[in-house]
């Protein structure tokens, strides 16, 4: 995997700020939990949809799940030109608008969910500060309905999701505390991308 990605030209980046490029992720519970993550938030239990690094300046473009054995939580997906009986849904324009303060250590910003055709959002480390951007928490709350799910029920699978256009969230894992996923996460080559 990490041979082909360095073909294509893709670079590792750490998902938090001088962690590990390479991170296995695990259900925690809120007390252990990393401040402003998810876990931090909801536990082992459901996570809501959420794209990865949003703290960061440049998120990854690209973030990589693989699960050497299997797992009965799955993982839920929803891409921003999701259909729901057979037509494209779109962004609506608050999600282009609405201003988020978004919590990153000492270097705390504001941006929009939808900025350069690629979208961050985290409700874990993203504050609402206006009311587009509160339409947009209720909004992405209401498409959790229409993501699809991704199952481990093979050893060895890989889920590569594009993160600029992909949220994805965690089933609840309460009942699968064992359960454990590798991440890596990748920024494309700008020029090939
Ligand atoms: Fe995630």
């Amino acid at each position: 995997m990490k041979l082909d990605a360095a073909m294509l030209g893709w670079t590792e980046v750490p998902t938090r700020r001088g962690g590990p490029t390479v991170s296995t992720l695990r259900p925690v519970d809120a007390a252990e939990a990393e401040p402003n993550s998810l876990s931090a938030r909801y536990g082992k239990g459901a996570q809501p949809l959420h794209t990865d690094g949003a703290h960061l300046p440049h998120p990854p473009d690209i973030v990589v799940l693989t699960c050497e054995t299997t797992s009965t939580t799955p993982t839920r997906l929803w891409h921003r030109n999701n259909r729901v009986a057979g037509r494209a849904q779109g962004l609506p324009e608050f999600v282009r608008h609405g201003i988020f303060l978004i919590s990153s250590g000492n270097d705390s910003f504001f941006a929009a969910v939808s900025e350069d055709r690629r979208m961050r959002y985290d409700p874990g480390c993203m504050l609402p500060c206006d009311a587009r951007a509160r339409q947009v928490v209720q909004f992405f709350e209401e498409r959790e309905r229409f993501a699809e799910e991704h199952h481990w029920n093979e050893p060895s699978q890989v889920l590569l999701i594009d993160n600029r256009r992909v949220l994805h969230a965690r089933a609840s894992a309460a009942h699968e505390p064992q359960r454990e996923l590798q991440r890596l996460s990748f920024h494309l080559n700008r020029e090939a991308s």
